[in-house]
């Protein structure tokens, strides 16, 4: 409770480790826009850093527990700054973790400085001014999302041709595994004036691409719900690709399935969960659909957008899953054919229904059915990038490649694109035949010979004339 954080003054180094979602990574860049004004620059050295920020995930019991051991490297690196004269480190804990136990973290740590949840974490200058005067709460866990949206500068900083823009946060929708609607609180969103101007401000900085974020994106409630979200931020001129993550299969509207057939900046992929294919799982863990809603939505969304990709979230051993209830599972993957897919262990969370459920499965059970989930997901997921070979695909370029000469981008479908090219295409969206493929990559040609002179944003011309 002696220590503070760094004294304000100008060129001070933040380091940030953001663990989790991608909402995670929005929040940490927004966080660095908060201290920006009070003399923060990044700096990747978490070793020479005056101020350490871990934005944590609480989501499965290995994500919470890094923290931890991230705590304990951090305690040494503190003392051995300290002793080298290096001045001291203040050590804040931001994220789900801190809202979910951060009274734990401050018994468990000691190092740690000040605990700021997931919505308020606007209000980090003052807290560090106040943790310096050793008047103020080391404590800030609320659920006022409008609060924050509010206090965060209207003005971002972003690198690159691709950036996150939160729309919606928090849940309302309960799975009985899921810590979310604890750590992030209700669903909220935001107004879409503010968000079409982050858009904009982000499109002037060269950003070509963005993905609209929410726990429930797809539950958006401002007028005209995500589908007239994205139809009005097509319009913006320079914003060429824009996805969505993550949607809830229970609110994939008829308008949205629209947008995918009509709105061409609207990329054709989609991240749609469905975690379990048995109807008895699916019931347990409160997901308010079956496995045949489910599988009518994805038939649904393909007859408008045959060329659509999949991805999907699942957990094994869920308690109470059955050999047969996992074969269920292994069923609805087989029907549906993901292009990419994440899965996981069930985890037992503090606090949700489904940990005191009976019919907790074994580790050894869990073990071998997600080895045999994750040999169909990645057999599906191989397939689907090599059905691209031979066919010509438009690539955002969005970064140099690992050797000299190569560059990358992704696909429509979200894949990464490996072609030889010169830097100068780096921020154009540019044909790509794809020669060859791997589980996580493409490679490809330049389809089009490309001018010397680079013709930046020519493809958004169109949008000058609609
Ligand atoms: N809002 C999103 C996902 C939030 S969490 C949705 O509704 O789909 C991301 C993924 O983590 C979930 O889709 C789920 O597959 C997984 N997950 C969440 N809680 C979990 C738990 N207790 N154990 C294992 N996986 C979990
Ligand atoms: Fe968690 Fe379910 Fe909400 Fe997704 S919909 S965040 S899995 S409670
Ligand atoms: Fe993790 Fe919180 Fe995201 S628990 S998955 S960082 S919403």
């Amino acid at each position: 409770m002696t220590e503070t954080p760094a004294p304000q003054g100008p060129n001070k180094r933040l380091f940030i480790k953001t663990y989790g979602c991608q909402m995670n990574v929005y929040d940490s860049e927004r966080m660095a826009d908060v201290l920006r004004p009070l003399g923060y620059g990044m700096t990747d050295q978490v070793e020479d850093a005056d101020l350490v920020v871990l934005n944590t995930c609480h989501i499965r019991e290995k994500a919470a527990e890094k923290v931890y051991s991230e705590l304990g490297r951090i305690k040494v690196l503190r003392s051995a700054k300290a002793e080298a004269g290096g001045g001291r480190m203040g050590v804040v804990v931001a994220g789900c973790v801190a809202q979910a136990e951060g009274e734990e973290i401050m018994r468990r740590a000691p190092v740690v400085d000040l605990v700021v949840g997931p919505q308020a974490y606007h209000k980090l200058p003052e807290l560090i001014a106040r943790a310096a005067r050793k008047t103020g709460e080391r404590l800030a866990a609320d659920f006022a999302p409008e609060d924050k949206f509010d206090a965060l500068p209207a003005e971002r900083k972003v690198e690159g041709f691709t950036a996150f823009l939160t729309v919606q946060e928090g849940c309302d929708k309960f799975c009985t595994f899921c810590v979310v609607p604890y750590t992030r609180g209700g669903e909220y969103s935001r107004p879409a004036e503010a968000i079409l101007d982050e858009a904009r401000g982000l499109a002037d900085q060269g950003v070509r691409e963005v993905t609209l974020l929410g726990q429930n994106v797809n539950a958006y409630a401002g007028e005209g719900g995500l589908a007239g979200l994205v139809r009005q931020l097509a319009k913006i001129e320079g914003l060429d690709r824009i996805r969505y993550t993550t949607s809830h299969p229970r609110d994939m509207d008829e308008a949205l399935i629209a947008a995918h057939a009509e709105v061409e900046e609207l990329m054709p992929y989609l991240h749609l969960p469905v975690q379990s294919g048995s109807d008895k799982v699916l019931r347990a863990m409160n997901r308010q659909h079956t496995a045949e809603t489910y599988l009518k939505l994805v038939d649904r969304i393909r007859a408008v957008r045959p060329d659509l990709a999949l991805s999907g979230d699942f957990i094994v051993g869920f308690p109470g899953e059955s050999d047969k209830d996992f074969e269920a599972t292994l069923d609805l993957i087989r029907e549906v054919r993901y292009a990419a897919a994440f899965s996981f262990k069930y985890s037992r969370r503090p606090g949700t229904p489904a940990s005191a459920m009976p019919g907790q499965v074994d580790e050894a059970v869990m073990d071998e059915r997600l080895q045999r989930l994750q040999a169909l997901l990645s057999e599906q997921q191989r397939a689907f990038n090599a059905g691209q070979t031979g066919k010509v695909l438009p690539v955002l370029f969005d970064k140099p490649g690992r050797h000299p000469g190569q560059i990358l981008g992704r696909s429509p479908y979200l894949q990464a694109v490996h072609a030889e090219g010169p830097e100068t295409l780096l921020g154009q969206i540019v044909p790509v035949r794809i020669e060859s493929s791997a589980m996580n990559s493409l490679t490809g040609d330049l389809a089009v010979e490309t001018p010397r002179s680079s013709r930046p944003r020519a493809d958004s011309a169109k949008k000058e004339l609609a």
